[in-house]
């Protein structure tokens, strides 16, 4: 450390990288509620503005480092030595001004990341671990008389328990196209705010089944209900009444060895048509409440998200 008594006050110039990188960081924050991309740019921003901020702190650290003239002593008395190497060393110094302002910003940086850190993974990691969810096998399509709803209860991510348990409403159409499965699937999360639907006929519960955790219950369905605030839906799912902004969501799905397995949730603008010859305007999966067509598609575009569970 020198001796500080010449030092002049260190007054940073103005600068707009600190704007621009609260503006990236505000900007994530938004992203990670309403939509990936805006996400990405803000991330992009907070680091572009985040290190353009940080060179610009540290430019007189780095490049203005004085040097200290050596100190220079007579040797008056020193033995004559050709081998000896008289060169003083040049060191670089810093006065307690820059060392203080430098430890101030690495340990702000520091305890911004301990805290950060662990926030950022709490709230991204679960949409990289929970990839599989809806990837449910139903069972063999035999477990689903043509024409009739099925109540389908399961796991969508077992290793997560109970609280990853879904139901669908299943329909087997018979064969589409002369030779392919056809099913209607829909899912039970109101589109209005979320809430639970429910089917509106008797449940068979003589009929119900259960195979590797997945429970099976027929049900004499030609409509649908929510309890919530009285949405109501017909058998293909389009809304009859109520607050629902949308048809409700339905899954893809596939074939596989004979077994019904469940694929993506996408969203339904409306459905013309019944079962296998059913014409859909399919969307993808948005949030309760979003808008998929229409003129109201366009007065709201933007909606918070959540996981599809
Ligand atoms: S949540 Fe279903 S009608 Fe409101």
């Amino acid at each position: 450390m020198s001796d500080t008594s010449h030092d002049t006050p260190h007054l940073p110039g103005p600068s707009l990288w600190p704007i621009g990188f609260a503006i990236g960081v505000a900007c994530l924050l938004l992203g990670l509620v309403i939509s990936w991309i805006v996400a990405a740019i803000g991330a992009v921003l907070a680091i572009t503005f985040g290190f353009l901020w940080a060179r610009d702190v540290t430019r007189s650290v780095r490049d203005d480092v004085p040097e200290i003239e050596p100190e220079a002593r007579a040797v008056a008395d020193a033995p004559s030595d050709d081998t000896a190497d008289t060169t003083p060393a040049s060191l670089p110094t810093y006065s307690r001004t820059r060392f203080l302002e430098a430890s101030t910003i690495g340990l702000g940086a520091a305890i911004g990341a301990i805290v950060t850190v662990p926030a950022l993974g709490f709230m991204v990691l679960p949409s990289f671990t929970n990839l599989e969810e809806g990837k449910a096998d139903l069972g063999p399509i035999d477990n689903f008389p043509e024409g009739t709803f099925v109540i389908a209860s399961y796991l969508a991510s077992p290793t997560a328990g109970e609280v990853s348990r879904r139901t669908a409403f299943v329909r087997n159409n018979g064969l589409a196209e002369g030779d392919k499965p056809s099913f209607t699937i829909l899912y039970s999360r109101c589109v209005h705010l979320g809430c639970p639907v429910q089917p509106n006929g008797p449940i068979d519960e003589a009929a119900k089944k259960e195979v590797n955790g997945v429970e099976l219950r027929p049900v004499l369905a030609q409509s649908f209900g929510c309890p919530c605030h009285g949405g109501l839906y017909d058998a293909e799912g389009n809304r009859q009444a109520g607050p629902p902004v949308r048809s409700m969501d339905r899954y893809t799905f596939s074939i596989k060895d004979g077994r019904l397995v469940l694929g993506e949730l996408y969203a339904v603008g409306n459905v013309s048509g019944t079962g296998a010859n059913a014409k859909i305007s399919r969307y993808p999966w948005s949030t309760p409440g979003t808008h998929v067509d229409g003129v109201e598609a366009w007065l709201y575009p933007i909606v918070p998200s959540q996981v599809t569970g």
